[in-house]
């Protein structure tokens, strides 16, 4: 696939709201078409209505893609409209709260259900379609898959199952010139009611997150799209998650170390 965007057809997994939808504006100010997705019709609504600010190839799939139904659904009605797939960004996530010892077992299945089924059930049939047009598919992942991090044991553990999918798909589809993207998002903003899973598996809304010390979201879709450009296998984002993953791999004990110094941090970021 060239560098150049225009044109190209793009699913993005989880695009009503939040990141996603922020990859799918960047995408469609790019002369994209987008095929956007999520579970709310009136979100999906909502979205729409800024893509066509920039053009009219848009359509909303809605969907849950942590079902293998969806994600084919997904796929299928991205061919209709379209006759192609150049992009696929598995942008769902979820995140949850709470230690080990004190999550109920369901929340580490409902997350993976999300995180790592809801990326496979679209990817796996895309896959077919992106290696006529030698396209991409990125992972949206997180610091939190690059080590261990305390009150997000089955998040940071399904992201770390994108890096093992990520590696596959690169060897499995290097003769058909896929690119493979998988991009590390640090703290980013949040702008809405956004959810995440409690100890008891209940949905908690986190508090609204603006500050200096997180990233724009608006950041985290550049980002996204030099990766495409440039297809570029890993991208770390912000200079804190840079420095991370390279004491990470070289010095982990010390990584540790500084974490516990600093775990009434996290403590609190897990409220
Ligand atoms: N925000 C951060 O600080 C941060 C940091 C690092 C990594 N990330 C990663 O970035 C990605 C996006 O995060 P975000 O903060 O933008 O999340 P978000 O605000 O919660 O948005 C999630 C989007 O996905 C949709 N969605 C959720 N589950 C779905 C499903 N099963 N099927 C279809 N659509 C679904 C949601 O819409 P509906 O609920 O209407 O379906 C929404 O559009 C995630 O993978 C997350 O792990 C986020």
């Amino acid at each position: 696939m060239s560098r150049e965007l225009n044109g190209k057809v793009a699913i993005i997994t989880g695009s009503s709201r939040g990141i996603g939808q922020a990859i799918a504006l960047e995408l469609a100010s790019k002369g994209a078409c987008i095929v956007l997705n999520g579970r709310d019709e009136k979100r999906l609504e909502e979205t729409e209505a800024l893509i066509r600010q920039h053009h009219d190839r848009v359509i909303s799939v809605c969907c849950d893609v942590s079902v293998k139904e969806g994600g084919l659904m997904l796929v299928e009605r991205a061919i209709e409209a379209f006759h192609q797939i150049d992009i696929l960004v598995n942008n769902v996530g979820v995140s949850m709260r709470g230690t080990v010892a004190e999550v109920h077992p369901d929340v580490f299945k409902t997350v993976f259900e999300s995180n790592v089924l809801g990326t496979v059930n679209p990817t796996i049939p895309a896959l077919p379609y992106l290696r006529k047009t030698k396209g991409s598919v990125v992972f949206i992942s997180s610091l939190a898959g690059i080590r261990g991090l305390p009150f997000l044991s089955a998040y940071g553990a399904s992201k770390m199952a994108l890096r093992g999918i990520a590696e596959s798909i690169r060897i499995e589809e290097a003769k058909h010139d896929v690119h493979v993207g998988l991009i590390y998002v640090a703290m980013t903003e949040i702008v809405h009611n956004k959810e995440a899973i409690g100890a008891d598996g209940s949905m908690v809304i986190l508090d609204s997150r603006k500050s200096r010390n997180v990233q724009s979201i608006d950041s985290v879709a550049k980002a996204v799209l030099r990766n495409i450009q440039r297809r570029k296998f890993i991208s770390t984002l912000t200079r804190l998650g840079k420095l991370n993953a390279f004491l990470q791999s070289r010095f982990p004990s010390l990584v540790e170390r500084i974490i516990l110094m600093n775990i009434h941090k996290f403590e609190e970021g897990s409220k």
